[in-house]
């Protein structure tokens, strides 16, 4: 098959586009063909070989760890999906993921696509999409009513946990640069600061819960809009407990997991017409080092999708 491999880590360049072996389910997976997979942070960060300590991976490598395509054969043990099934997903990091035209994937990391979106849409969505659920939800413990403060609130993470904290009924401020900040107001977002003109410390003060995809000095800022026995959950690493500490603040960073029942639950919200993917960038597998280093830049609005088929 035609895949993207890395065969050593580095820069954008180490990418090639060849002819790997086509993969082969074992009993509890799934042989899915790839409709489409997105770019995220991790996928550059894996590639540089910055991420071994969580996601220690053998070479050649097959970066991509979001998949949304038509289940091509399942494994003997799999009784939840079968041929022609159309899935989405985010398999395992430390594995090959689906910068190719085949992946295969645990039956338990994937759930059934949303019926409303395309492929390029629904590809968008997992790893973004639980990242944001997780970190508002099972660790930020987000209520209705509560306010909440999203950094970073235009990009893959961002984009849904403003649409996802909106849903729940928060008051949502978020962070964006001046270009984004009708964008974000438009997902949802009831107040919006922009980052590079206004330190948002100034103008905030008793926020429940800061949700972190920026971390350093934006993360140390942060603890001062916080109530008392706020929380302060972020997608990097957490870097200032002791300040976090003395302000009685709950600091906690976590990596997503692949929960299936929580892409199910985002599948129907999105069907229902309620939360929407942004994509705002198609590519083609021959595009793969473009769009990490547009990646890598830090600037994308929402996600850049791969289109495979
Ligand atoms: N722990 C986990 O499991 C997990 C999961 C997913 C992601 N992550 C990490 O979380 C981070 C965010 O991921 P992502 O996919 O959302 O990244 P992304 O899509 O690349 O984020 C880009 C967005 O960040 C905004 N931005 C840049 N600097 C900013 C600042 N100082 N303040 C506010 N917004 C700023 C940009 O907006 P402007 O163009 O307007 O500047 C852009 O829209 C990454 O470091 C990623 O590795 C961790």
């Amino acid at each position: 098959m035609k895949a993207v491999r890395i065969h050593e880590f580095g820069g954008p360049e180490v990418l090639e586009l060849e002819e790997a072996p086509n993969p082969e389910p074992a009993k509890d997976e799934v042989l899915v063909k790839v409709y489409a997979t997105s770019v995220n942070p991790v996928d550059w960060k894996i590639r540089e070989g910055l991420r071994m300590d969580k996601f220690p991976s053998d070479l050649p490598l097959i970066p991509g760890w979001d998949v949304s395509g038509v289940v091509e054969k399942v494994g003997e043990a799999v009784r939840q999906f079968k041929k022609a099934d159309q899935v989405y997903g985010r398999p395992d990091p430390t594995k090959n993921g689906a910068y190719a035209e085949y992946i295969v994937v645990k039956a338990n990391q994937l759930a059934f696509k949303p019926k409303s979106i395309d492929h390029v849409n629904a590809a968008a969505v997992p790893l973004a999409g639980l990242t944001a659920w997780q970190g508002l939800f099972d660790r930020g413990h987000l209520q209705k009513g509560q306010k909440v403060l999203i950094h970073g609130a235009s990009g893959g993470v961002g984009t849904f946990a403003v649409q996802f904290a909106k849903w729940k009924g928060a008051y949502v401020i978020g962070t964006a640069s001046d270009a984004n900040l009708a964008f974000v107001k438009q997902l949802g977002a009831d107040e919006v600061i922009d980052y590079k003109n206004e330190n948002f410390e100034e103008r905030l003060t008793g926020i429940d819960l800061v949700f972190d995809t920026i971390g350093g000095d934006t993360q140390k800022r942060s603890i001062q809009v916080l109530k008392n026995e706020g929380r302060l959950i972020t997608t990097l690493k957490p870097e200032f407990h002791t300040e976090a500490k003395e302000k009685h603040i709950y600091l906690e960073g976590y990596t997503a997991q692949s929960y299936p029942d929580q892409l199910q639950q985002i599948a129907g919200l999105i069907d229902e017409g309620l939360i929407q993917p942004v994509v705002s960038m198609v590519m083609s597998l021959e595009d793969a080092a473009k769009a990490q280093r547009m990646s890598e830049e830090g600037h994308v609005r929402g996600k850049i999708v791969i289109k495979v088929i």
